[in-house]
């Protein structure tokens, strides 16, 4: 795979705007959680397991750890295009739930998670995403954390893939197209 030199965000740069966020969201949810009540944190497999990671081993507040898997077929937003490959294990009902996602490019299956896990009346639900590439958006979706805003570009690398490839990369890289 041919990437673009250097890379778009290197492993420091990450880690700086992880600890940020880390740190917005335990001031977030800190009143919520002393309610007695802890935080769900879903993460988003297979992309989102890197940054929930380093994210989660920084935040304050109790949390409960849950994954989803989902894929939507369907190239325009309309509901039942959503194939869920692992479901939460864990009740969503009544919880502070936030879904812990690598990148929100069209914002299909970002949508499809949240209309699900929606439909179960959590106390809270919202998003947070390492990289949002809102030109590209077809779903009406507003994460309420984001780490970085990049261009319509592939980006490979830190949860990331091409083909299955590149997930373990401690950098973001920019694929070279052809
Ligand atoms: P969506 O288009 O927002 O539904 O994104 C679906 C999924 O495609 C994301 O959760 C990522 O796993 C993957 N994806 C989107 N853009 C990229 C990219 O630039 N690199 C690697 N994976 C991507
Ligand atoms: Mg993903």
């Amino acid at each position: 795979m041919e990437l673009k030199k250097p890379p778009l965000l290197t492993a420091e740069q990450i880690q700086k705007k992880v600890e940020e966020l880390a740190q917005q969201i335990s001031a977030d949810y800190a009143a919520r959680t002393r309610a007695g009540r802890d935080l769900l944190l879903i993460t988003v497999l297979k992309g989102g397991l890197i940054f929930s990671s380093d994210l989660m081993r920084r935040l304050t507040v109790p949390l409960t750890l849950d994954f989803i898997r989902a894929r939507s077929y369907c190239q325009t937003h309309s509901q039942g295009c959503c194939e869920f490959l692992l479901l939460p294990e864990q009740p969503v009902t009544g919880r502070h739930v936030l879904v812990i996602e690598d990148i929100i490019d069209t914002g299909l299956t970002a949508r499809c998670i949240v209309d699900y896990l929606a439909a179960q009346n959590p106390a809270s639900l919202e998003v947070c995403t390492l990289l949002d590439k809102p030109a590209r958006r077809k779903a009406q979706i507003h994460p309420r954390y984001v780490g970085f805003i990049i261009d319509d570009e592939f980006v490979v690398g830190y949860g990331m893939d091409y083909e299955e490839q590149g997930r373990n990369w401690p950098d973001i890289h920019v694929l070279l197209s052809d």
